[in-house]
Formats: C-alpha cells, structure tokens, sequence
C-alpha cells in the first residue's frame, strides 16, 4: 500500500487537465474543460474535467476520479501500477516495500481482516440466545442451515456498542473498526457505536472471498429496510456483484449469467441448487459490474416481475450491456414475485422455465411497444428502439435488428438507417429520462429522492413541494428531515444550498448523506425540472393513496369479521372514494 502522504504528493505535483488531455481533446468551457466521454459511446460531451477540484466526472456514465484514477481507468491498469506512472510523469520516487510488508501494512489487508472478524461476531450471534429471534425470522423465509453457513448470515443484536467492546477486548484499534464503516463517531465525541443494531447481516464478498462490507435487514416493516456498508477503502457498490464469488463457476457452466435485484433472490435460488445468479443490489449495472460478469459470460438474463418488465423505460438501463456486447434476455415473473417468493411458491424448476423461456431484449422490447402503442405509432416505437439498436457493436447483428424492426412495422429498412444516424448516444439525455418516474411502488423513495433534489436546487420549488404536497407526505424519514431544513434554510433568507455544507450537517455514514449526493445528482441532470417536480409528487401521492387503501382495506375485513353493518358501509364508500381519487 502506497501511503496516502505519497499519494498526496503526486496529486499535488500533477495537473488533471494536462494528464486527460494527453487522451483526450478537452475544450474549455467557462472554468471547466469538456470532452466526449473516453469510458463510453457518446457524441455529444457529458465529460467534465474540473482544474480547481483536481477532479473529472462523466454525467453520463458517471465515471468520476482524480488524475491517478484516470490513468487506471484509461490504461486498464491496477492501482498501483497506475500510482507508479503517475509518480513517473511527477518525477517522485516511490518507496519500496517487501511483499509480505505490503500484505500486512496495506489498509486493505487490515480491512479484510476486521471484516472477517465482525461476520464471526455476527455469526455467533445469530446462534446464540439473543440471536433467536432473527434466526425465526431467516428459518420463517425458509432459510435452511447450510444456507446461513454458506453465505456467512448472520445478526446484530439491539446493543449500540456490542462490536465494538468486543473489538476493544481483542485490542482491535477503534480507527479500523470505524475505517470498515463498522461503527459510527458519534456526534459529541463521545467515542464511537456499532453501525448495524438488530439487523441480520449479510456479508457482501468479493469475487476471492473477502469481506467487503456488509447489508443488514430489518425484521419487520420499518425503514429504511436496509442498511449497508458505506463506500470505505475496500467497498465500492458500484464495483460489486453479490453473489459472484458463489456463482462465478456456475455462470462460466452454464453460460450465462442471472441478474437479479436483492440479496434474497440469490441467497434462496442457491439455497435451491440454482447456482448462476448474482444481485447488483437494487441499482442500475455499473459499466464496472458489466467487465465483471463479461470475464465469465456474454449472456446475461435479467429477471423482472411483470411490472417492472412492462415499462419500456425501465428497460433502458440495459443498453449499457448491449453496448458492451453482452447478448440480454429478459425473464419475467408475475407481478409482485422476485425470485425468492417465486421459487419458494413454485419451486425451482418453474423458475428454471422462467429463464429458460426469456426472450431476447429486442424482441421483447418490441413486443412490448406494439402491444402498447399499436403498430400505427412507429415514431414511438423507433424511439425506443433505435437507441437500443444503435448501441449494438456487430454489424450483422445490427443489420438483422434493423431489418426485423423494418418488417414488423412496414416501413423501408432504409428510412429506418436514416432515422438511426439522427439517435444521439448521449447518455446524459437517457438517464434524464430514467428519471421520469413510472408510479409503482418500488419508486416512490426514487420521486422523494427527486424531489428533494428539486428542492435543493431552487427555493421556488423547494416551496411548491411544501405547499403543493406537503413534506409529512414523504415516507423516507431521512429525505423527510433533509428536506425540512432545506426549507429552514430557505426562510431564514439563505439563496443558494450548498450541497457540500448540507452533507456536512450529517455524521460520516449517516443515511441522510447519500439521499443528498443521490438528490442532488439527479436533479443536476434534470431537463425539465417543472415537469419532473409534476411527475414525482404524482408518484408520491398515488403512494399515499396506495397506503390509505391498504389501511382502509385492513379495516374493512375487521369489520366484516365483527359483522359491523354501518362501519362496513361506510369504509366501502370511502374506499371507493379513494380509489377515485387516485384515477383522478
Ligand atoms: P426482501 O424484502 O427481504 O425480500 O428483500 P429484497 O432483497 O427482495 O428487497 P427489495 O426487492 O425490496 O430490494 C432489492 C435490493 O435493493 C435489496 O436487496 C437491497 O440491496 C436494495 N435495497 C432495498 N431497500 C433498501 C434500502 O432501504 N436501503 C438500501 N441501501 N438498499 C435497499
Ligand atoms: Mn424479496
């Protein structure tokens, strides 16, 4: 490991736009430098190089870093050797250190290690006394013990300062526990707690096994559901795929790749003997994640319920694979199943059916549209499907795409070519449009997100929300504190919110940091901003009618058990008045 002084020294000693620029033509923009982005497809620039920051950012593919992490990226070098051209280009030496010295004083070796420690503390916990209730709870979802084992689950008792006493026993230095993201300072200096607190654990690994952090599930309802681990100098979300040390072997067995969204739904499919399924974690795939799985595999099937799958937009977070020339099929479930429910409903051969009748993303892609817009709305149709096409690297397939597309709408494949080279593969334009909320469930902390962002940016929206929506209306209780003080600041006559002092507001780690990089990332690439403000509190508020019919719904069968005639009447017409509301 290269001590952080050094790396200081070389950051110091270089400068980002004349390192990028050996790679990339940058053009001056105010007081920034742009360029079409090197790390993805795209022809209108959404590549920033910031000299004051000493940092560049992708708005597209969001690739972001200082100059080392540029030439690792551009070169496809491992760190280190990045550091040393880098150290060459400064003219700094570089110390020189023993291997097995490496090992050992590496931050990242120490980390593993107290990683390890703490998944054993879990362990134990689970199976002792304490542990009796999240071992229901696993045993209930029909976790077997082979399972728990396998994965390494475990649980986090209701203590704020078990880890860490017990570290202390161990003379385990408080600064790694923390440096893990394992435990939090606290805010009066009162020495550290333990992040994770009557969650079960389940540690996240990478491909070799080591433990890189961890996600932790509450036992109930409540939020968030989850917590993870924060970024720390061993986890990156973006660079991991759960599951993929388990399921490395199967997916180069079988030929392809199984991509699912949570813990879960690898967790029991293994449990199942289906062993080629990995989980990015309830995000979109990083280009990352997509050279991870390409090592083992070019075909990836992607596993959605029938809601998710039956909206185009959320389907266009694939093109990123297609781009990388991954083959994609999608595999659907019903509405409301992931492949944990499904498979403990229906066992895992009907999910092997599922995903073995997936159907190759253009196709159902354009399946999907037809039966949507009807044949006649081919300007909506070619919308959706040019860029998806546009980003297929091999000709022929390409062309057999294309000439498909042509046939099944009746047009001249040719007019079609036209129309493609007018698609713009400017990833900024799609993620913007990502943003535009689809109202189902899954989606409303997206629209809080959102909004928050919203609000953030602009005074006048941030008072909209307040009036137009109203902030008791958001369930996430962190975006729901963000975004009060938000407005506090407002009244007290602040004009602009910097995003970097409202973070600071929050502890290291604390949840409300990341809806706020998250709030505000989304609206900097906001287009309409009016139009999304719309959108997002129609979500929102079709979330609360969905919670009061819920509520209402649960009352109603209580009545009917009690045979109470009046209350009956009268929760049938409120629902009903609900539910008009909610078309409305
Ligand atoms: P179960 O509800 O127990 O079946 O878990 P799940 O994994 O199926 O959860 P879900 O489908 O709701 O979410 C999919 C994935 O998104 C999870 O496995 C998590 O990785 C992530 N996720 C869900 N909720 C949260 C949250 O509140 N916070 C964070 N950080 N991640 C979440
Ligand atoms: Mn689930």
């Amino acid at each position: 490991m290269i001590p952080q002084e050094v790396l200081d020294r070389i950051i110091d000693a270089l400068d980002i736009v004349e390192v990028v620029s050996e790679y990339v033509q940058l053009k001056k923009t105010g007081r920034n430098f742009k360029a079409c982005c090197p790390f993805h497809n795209e022809k209108t620039p959404s590549f920033v190089v910031s000299p004051e920051k000493q940092i560049y950012h992708c708005f597209g593919c969001s690739a972001g870093g200082n100059a080392i992490g540029f030439i690792m990226k551009q070169e496809n070098i491992s760190f280190p050797e990045a550091v040393e051209k880098a150290a060459a280009r400064a003219g700094i030496e570089l110390p020189r250190y023993r291997v097995e010295d490496k090992q050992k004083a590496s931050l990242a070796g120490q980390l593993y290690e107290i990683n390890q420690f703490a998944t054993v503390f879990y362990q134990n916990f689970l199976r002792s006394e304490k542990g009796k209730k999240a071992l229901d709870y696993l045993k209930k979802r029909g976790f077997s013990g082979e399972i728990l084992t396998k994965f390494k689950i475990g649980y986090a008792p209701d203590e704020w300062e078990a880890l860490k006493k017990h570290c202390e026993k161990k003379k385990i230095a408080p600064m790694l526990l923390r440096k893990a993201g394992l435990t939090i300072p606290s805010e009066k200096g009162k020495g550290d707690y333990d992040r994770f607190r009557n969650r079960i654990i389940f540690p996240i690994f990478n491909e070799r096994d080591n433990v890189l952090g961890f996600g932790g599930r509450v036992m109930d309802d409540s939020l968030p559901k989850y917590i993870n681990s924060p970024e720390t100098a061993v986890y990156t979300k973006g660079n991991v795929l759960y599951g993929m040390n388990f399921s490395k072997r199967g997916i180069r067995d079988k030929g392809f790749v199984v991509i699912t969204e949570g813990y879960m739904d690898v967790i029991i499919p293994s449990q199942y003997g289906i062993d080629n399924t990995v989980a990015a974690s309830g995000t979109a795939l990083t280009p990352r994640q997509v050279g991870m799985l390409k090592k083992y595999t070019d075909t990836a099937i992607m596993v959605f319920d029938a809601d998710q799958a039956g909206e185009a937009a959320s389907l266009r977070g694939l093109d990123l694979l297609i781009e990388e020339g991954v083959k994609v099929r999608i595999a659907t479930l019903p509405e409301g199943e992931d492949p944990d429910s499904f498979i403990r409903k229906n066992g895992p051969e009907k999910f092997t059916e599922q995903i073995t009748s997936a159907k190759d993303l253009f196709d159902y892609k354009l399946d999907l549209l037809i039966k949507k817009l009807g044949k006649r709305d081919i300007g909506g149709i070619t919308d959706e499907m040019l860029p998806t096409i546009s980003r297929v690297n091999n000709m022929v397939v390409k062309s057999g795409y294309l000439k498909t597309l042509a046939e099944r709408l009746d047009i001249h494949e040719e007019s079609l070519r036209c129309e493609m080279n007018k698609v713009k593969k400017d990833y900024s334009y799609h993620y913007a449009e990502e943003a535009k909320v689809v109202p189902t469930s899954k989606n409303y902390r997206n629209s809080e997100i959102h909004l928050l962002g919203l609000a953030v940016s602009d005074k006048a929206l941030c008072s909209k929300i307040k009036k137009e929506l109203g902030f008791d209306k958001f369930r996430d209780g962190n975006i729901k504190t963000v975004i009060s003080i938000v407005d506090e600041l407002f009244a007290k006559g602040e004009k602009e919110i910097n995003p970097g002092k409202l973070i600071s507001r929050f502890r290291e780690g604390k949840d409300e940091r990341d809806a706020i990089t998250q709030a505000v990332a989304k609206a900097e690439i906001t287009q309409d901003a009016e139009k999304a403000l719309r959108e997002c509190m129609t979500c929102v508020r079709k979330e609360n009618k969905e919670e009061e019919l819920k509520e209402l719904t649960q009352r109603l069968k209580e009545a009917q058990r009690n045979k109470n005639n009046d209350e009956i009447n009268e929760l049938v017409s409120k629902i009903a008045g609900v539910h008009k509301e909610k078309a409305a």
